[in-house]
């Protein structure tokens, strides 16, 4: 099954699943641009619309784009707001869907399916005014390095996502060969417990 596929099937529980990495996320994501003001914001993987309709509150536009129609269905149910529009693409092809250029992109758990980050780095720096800002908020590396990984259960019984480790390094690398500074990177834990192993990892990039 391609990330397409399994993301169409898994759409109809995506919400509903215990889902702590989903949850932590949308924690991350709000703790992170809490302070960040953007009037055209560049989703991109919006799911199901979960921090779509956060976003469209602080926003003047928001383009909010995913592979799946499955998932970009719910979401346009989920927000009805004309200042989102919805588009399904595929963002390792080049990026038709970037109408405008943009204060803010977006990437929540997106990156981990996919498998070379440079040419994604190289259309969201294109996609940015000067001075605009990267969030990413994705299933923490060291997560990864346990084995844990984007997984929904069926009928026909555990399905996997195509998932790949990107380091922390290669995205603050791949970043900088963009022009794409860091200004803020935290982690986020399950229940608060820095003891254990982070969950979540967000950066805030800034175009130079
Ligand atoms: C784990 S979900 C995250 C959804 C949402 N951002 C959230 O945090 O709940 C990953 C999303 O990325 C989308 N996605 C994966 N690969 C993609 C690609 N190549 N182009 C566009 N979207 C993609 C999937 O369809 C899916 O909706």
């Amino acid at each position: 099954m391609n990330v397409e596929q399994a993301y169409n099937s898994w759409a109809a529980q995506y919400d509903t699943n215990k889902n702590r990495t989903r949850d932590l996320e949308a924690v991350g994501l709000r703790a992170t641009l809490a302070d960040v003001l953007f009037e055209a914001c560049l989703e991109i993987g919006c799911g199901t619309g979960k921090n779509t309709e956060w976003l469209v509150r602080k926003a003047m536009h928001v383009t909010a784009v995913d592979l799946s129609s499955e998932m970009l269905e719910r979401a346009r149910k989920k927000v009805s707001s004309n200042k989102v529009v919805f588009q399904q693409a595929d963002i390792t092809q080049p990026w038709q869907f970037a109408t405008q250029v943009y204060d803010l992109v977006t990437f929540s758990l997106v990156l981990e399916h996919i498998l070379k980050l440079d040419f994604i780095f190289e259309q969201t720096a294109a996609a940015l005014k000067p001075g605009g800002y990267v969030y990413i908020g994705e299933l923490h590396p060291f997560k990864q390095y346990t084995g844990t990984r984007a997984r929904f259960d069926t009928d026909e019984g555990r399905q996997e996502v195509a998932c790949y480790t990107h380091h922390i390094s290669e995205f603050t690398q791949i970043a900088k060969k963009h022009g794409l500074k860091l200004i803020d990177l935290n982690e986020y834990f399950d229940d608060g417990d820095r003891t254990g192993i982070p969950r979540i990892l967000t950066l805030l990039l800034q175009k130079v």
